[in-house]
Formats: structure tokens, sequence, C-alpha cells
């Protein structure tokens, strides 16, 4: 039976904009005959996450108020504790990981409600550390790399933020598809670290200009934004294809600019796809992708985790651990 009560971890005030991340007892998440119920073993953070629209000011889509708290931790590993009567394809006891809808409570709980399109099977020899930081980590290079910027075998991408949670999988991802990886970095460990995960170069931005030295690229995947991401506009050549994932909607490249350039721009956010995830997390149990674990911490430490964030350089992925 599902707990009443359980564990989590929320933002403590979004609508007031104080940030900041609480963890204490809250409801726990009620069954539903088209959902699952999951135990969750570990949640991968994104420490902008308390910033994003959807977890601050904004109504849900359908006009009502976000109810509180705002549970963090959109992606997660863990194991099936109940299954809806209208579900079908696990059963209570089935190891899986996924994304939650971002509208929706997130899984730094105990408990966490999902939906049958958000998850998919974590085989034998993953560990729920390493799957709970694919659904946001590597599914947003995936599709950014493969939807959006039709990345092709020969091609050269350049990767600005290669060491951070969604860079090291996206040079990984990139590699493994046949194209060649140029990333921008800060720091000379993330230099050795983007070069050990298959980059052919790795620019520190604050030593040299990629623009001196990445030589001709097709495509610009940017995790960074900022300067990074404006002078890469007039970095890419005609045809070419720019993707950021930085910002709020209202920041996303504009057509028009794409168009007198002669280049394709695109902003968008990571969607559940439960057949991505399959190839990705099958590409990590044989050992094409290795995930880069930076920090974990128990759930009861959330807010240590986001205090700490700030002040270091981030490395890979960050994870709590809510059951060993
Ligand atoms: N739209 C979506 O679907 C989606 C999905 C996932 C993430 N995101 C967003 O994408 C961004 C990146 O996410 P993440 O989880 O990968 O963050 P992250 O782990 O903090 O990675 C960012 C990386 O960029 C590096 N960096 C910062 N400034 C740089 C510069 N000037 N030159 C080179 N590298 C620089 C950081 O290095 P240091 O740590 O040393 O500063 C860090 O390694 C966040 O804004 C996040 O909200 C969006």
């Amino acid at each position: 039976m599902p707990e009443q009560s359980m564990q989590a971890a929320w933002i403590a005030d979004p609508i007031g904009g104080d940030f900041s991340i609480r963890v204490g007892d809250t409801k726990a998440p009620a069954p539903r005959d088209d959902g699952f119920l999951v135990a969750v073993e570990a949640v991968g953070l994104t420490f902008a996450e308390p910033t994003w629209a959807t977890n601050g000011t904004l109504p849900l889509p359908d006009g009502s108020k976000r109810p509180l708290p705002v549970i963090i931790g959109h992606e997660f590993a863990g194991r099936v504790a109940f299954a809806g009567a209208n579900t079908s394809g696990f059963a209570v006891g089935d190891p899986v990981f996924g994304l939650i809808d971002f509208w929706r409570n997130g899984a730094a709980a105990e408990l966490a409600s999902v939906l049958p399109g958000e998850i998919a099977r974590m085989p034998d020899g993953v560990t729920s550390v390493d799957a709970c930081t694919l659904p946001i980590g590597a599914l947003t290079a995936w599709q950014a790399l493969f939807d959006h910027a039709r990345l092709a075998k020969g091609e050269t991408v350049l990767i600005h933020g290669g060491a951070g949670a969604v860079g090291a999988f996206a040079i990984q991802i990139a590699r493994d598809a046949g194209a060649r990886v140029v990333a921008t970095v800060k720091g000379k460990d993330a230099v050795s670290l983007c070069l050990a995960l298959g980059a052919e170069h790795a620019i520190d931005t604050d030593v040299e200009r990629f623009e001196d030295v990445a030589g001709a690229v097709d495509v610009v995947f940017d995790t960074v934004g900022h300067d990074l991401l404006e002078r890469s506009w007039a970095f890419l050549p005609r045809g070419g294809r720019l993707v950021t994932i930085s910002g709020e909607a209202e920041d996303a490249p504009s057509p028009e600019r794409a168009a007198a350039l002669g280049i394709e721009a695109y902003w968008f956010i990571v969607k559940p796809d439960p057949g991505q995830l399959g190839q990705i997390v099958a590409m990590v149990a044989d050992g094409r992708i290795v995930v880069q674990i930076d920090r974990e911490y128990p759930l009861s430490e959330a807010p240590r985790a986001f205090m700490e964030a700030n002040d270091r350089p981030r490395r890979g992925k960050t994870v709590l651990v809510v059951r060993e």
C-alpha cells in the first residue's frame, strides 16, 4: 500500500520568489488508474530548476494555480510500487527510470506519480544512480543533436559547456554517431574530461576564443547561453544549425535572424520519450556512454546540494540518493 506521507524536497516559496530548497514530510501522491507510483531510488538534479517558469509564478496550462509544495527533481530511477488498473507494460517491483512532465511534481521524494509515456525499463547492470541522470542529462543531448540539429556522421559539432551535466553526454553521443566534436569549457580539468569523453578539441573559454581554434563546424549545441550563444550566430556557416537549451521560451532564437543568416536556430524543452530512453540506456549498459557523476547527496541533504552547487565547478551530474 502506498505511504500516506513521505519525505520530499521542494522549492520553499515559488510564488514569492524565495527559491531555497526544503526537505520535510508531505502528502504522498495518490494512486491513479492511468499511472504508476514509483518507489524512488535516485534523482538527477538540475540546479537551474528552481528558476524555471513551470516551477515559479506561472499558472498551470489550464489556468489554475499550481498546488504546493512544488517537488523538484524530474528525472529519476526506482521501482514500480503501484500499477494502475488501466496501465500495462510494467508491474510492481519492475526497475524503471524516466522523466516527469515539468508541470507536475518531481521525484525528489520517497514516492513519485508517473505516467506510462514517461518511463522505460532499467536494464540489469545499470545502477539507479546512473540511470536517473539520463532522462534530462542524456535525453536532452540526444534530442538536441538528432531531433533538432539532425547531426550526421562526418559532421562537426561545437558543444558549449562540454563538461556539464548535458554537455558530457552530448560529447559521447555525438562521437558515437560518428561526428567530430569540439567543446568549450571552463578550467583545465574540464579540458581533460572532455578529451577523455571523446572531444577532439576542448577550448578553455578563459584562455582561448572558440572562433580562433574550433575550425569549421556544421552544428553548435549550446548549454551555456549569454556571450557564447550570441557569438555562435556569426560563427556558423550558411546551412549551419544552432540549438540552444539555455534560458526560457522568451529567449528562444529569432527565426527571422536565422533566416537572414541562412542558418537554422532552435530552442526546445526535453520531452519524455521511452523509445529514445531505451536506446540511451542500452548504450550505458554496453559501455558506449559513461555516466559522469559529479556528486551524490542523500535526499535529506538536498538543500546543501543546491547551496554548494554555485560555489564549485560542475563536472557531470549531481544525484540525490533517496533509497540505497
Ligand atoms: N531546455 C531543456 O530541455 C533543458 C534541459 C536540461 C538543461 N537545461 C538547461 O541547460 C543549462 C545547462 O544544464 P546542465 O544541467 O548541463 O548545467 P551544468 O551541469 O551546470 O553545466 C553547465 C556547464 O557549462 C560550463 N560553463 C559555464 N560557463 C561557461 C563558459 N563561459 N565557457 C565554457 N563553459 C562554461 C559550466 O562550467 P562551470 O561549472 O565550471 O562553471 C558547466 O560545466 C541550464 O541552464 C539548464 O537549465 C535545459
